[in-house]
């Protein structure tokens, strides 16, 4: 079954930042299933996915979370809270782990896995600290734009949570000195019947400013 674009875009046009959720309504085990695997499917800058996922459905976890979120109620309503967690740094055991399991899944010819062993490292390596950081922050982006996007269609409401004490998640989540970092939230369920963002109509510039097409 293949959706069509007309259908792919309406599930973009149905999506919203949910402000309020159902605190009552829950995901299904299958639903929430193709969203983590949307998650652990996201591409990655060399493929290295250096990052983990941490999913808060615990009630008391979540009310602590949204303490040090801007007391947002979508962090504790929801039906699943997702943070995005980034490696606090990128190494030559990271580049080795990753390396062992294309051996793993494609083995691939010694050749070919040691000039990919090369490449990496030396990518990796060149990575001033700063940039390093920046780089790791993106790659957790773009899984939060692939759960987003298979949360709309799956017609399943979400909200980016980027008000948030990074600092703060990491101690309440158990973090802190462990090779991962939270990066940012995205809340997971469904949205209340009275949540007047739902009806709002959504700001985007016209595809004529933000497409720039050069045939
Ligand atoms: C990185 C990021 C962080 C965000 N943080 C929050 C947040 O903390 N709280 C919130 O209600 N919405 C948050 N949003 C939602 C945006 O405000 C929202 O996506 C934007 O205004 C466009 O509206 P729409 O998603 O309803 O189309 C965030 C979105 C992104 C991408």
């Amino acid at each position: 079954m293949m959706i069509s674009p007309e259908q792919y875009i309406d599930g973009l046009e149905w999506r919203y930042a949910c402000k309020k959720f159902d605190p009552e309504a829950r995901l299904e085990q299958p639903t929430w299933h193709a969203l983590a695997e949307s998650l652990r499917l996201s591409p990655s800058s060399l493929g290295l996915q250096l990052w983990k996922f941490v999913v808060v459905t615990n009630r008391e976890l979540k009310a602590r979370l949204r303490e040090v979120s801007w007391n947002q109620s979508q962090v504790e309503d929801c039906s699943h809270y997702v943070v995005l967690c980034s490696r606090r740094d990128a190494t030559r055991r990271d580049v080795d782990r990753y390396l062992a399991q294309i051996e793993f899944t494609r083995r691939p010819s010694a050749e070919k896995l040691a000039s990919s062993a090369d490449f990496y490292t030396s990518y990796v390596e060149a990575l001033a600290p700063e940039k390093m950081h920046a780089w790791l922050d993106c790659q957790v982006y773009i899984a939060v734009g692939f759960l987003l996007s298979a949360a709309a269609a799956l017609r399943v409401d979400s909200c980016t949570i980027g008000g948030m004490d990074r600092a703060k998640y990491d101690e309440i989540l158990g973090l802190d000195g462990t090779p991962y970092r939270s990066v940012v939230g995205v809340a997971l369920g469904y949205r209340a019947k009275d949540d007047a963002y739902a009806r709002e109509a959504k700001v985007r510039f016209p595809a004529g400013e933000v497409i720039d097409i050069r045939a």
